[in-house]
């Protein structure tokens, strides 16, 4: 297996969101979309992370690996990448709201109070504090 980590372009970017549609993150956030990575396996989308830009700052507007390619470090290197790609964009963190967040822990994330509108936008969803107890928190971009 040899995975390759790329900037999406159409019709991959329409592909990923459905991916992340397909597992339950669902937000209008990626409207505003800087650029999408996609982790393939040959023909195989097994991946990708988003960065946004909301409220003035830099939002990963999800990070998703289809279950045949998980424990993998495939959620690790696109994140990874996506924090290089934010450092070029000038932006010194990465805001997001999460389900995982011992996944996010590992890679140095921490909880925070600071832009809690990003978890109100949560408020009209139907998994919110139902199945869904999200959590907001940012990552440093080195
Ligand atoms: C979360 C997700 C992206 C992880 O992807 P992955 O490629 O399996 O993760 P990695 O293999 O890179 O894992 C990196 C580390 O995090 C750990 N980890 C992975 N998923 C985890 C989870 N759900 N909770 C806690 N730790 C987790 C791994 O064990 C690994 O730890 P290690 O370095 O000690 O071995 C993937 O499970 C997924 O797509 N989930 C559904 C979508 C989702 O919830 N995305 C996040 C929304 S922003």
């Amino acid at each position: 297996m040899a995975i390759a980590f790329t900037e999406t372009q159409q019709p991959d970017t329409a592909l990923l969101y459905d991916l992340y549609k397909s597992m339950g993150l669902e937000t209008g956030g990626i409207d505003n979309a800087l650029f999408s990575l996609k982790a393939a396996d040959g023909n195989i989308l097994a991946g990708g992370a988003t960065l946004s830009e909301r409220y003035g700052v830099a939002v990963l507007d999800y990070v998703a690996v289809i279950p045949e390619y998980r424990n993998l470090n495939i959620g690790r290197a696109l994140v990874e990448k996506v924090l290089e790609k934010a450092g070029e964009l000038n932006f010194d963190e990465v805001f997001f709201v999460t389900k995982v967040e011992g996944f996010f822990k590992k890679l140095g994330a921490v909880p925070t109070d600071e832009h809690k509108e990003l978890i109100s936008e949560c408020i009209g969803c139907r998994q919110y504090m139902a199945e869904c107890r999200p959590v907001l928190m940012k990552m440093k971009v080195n």
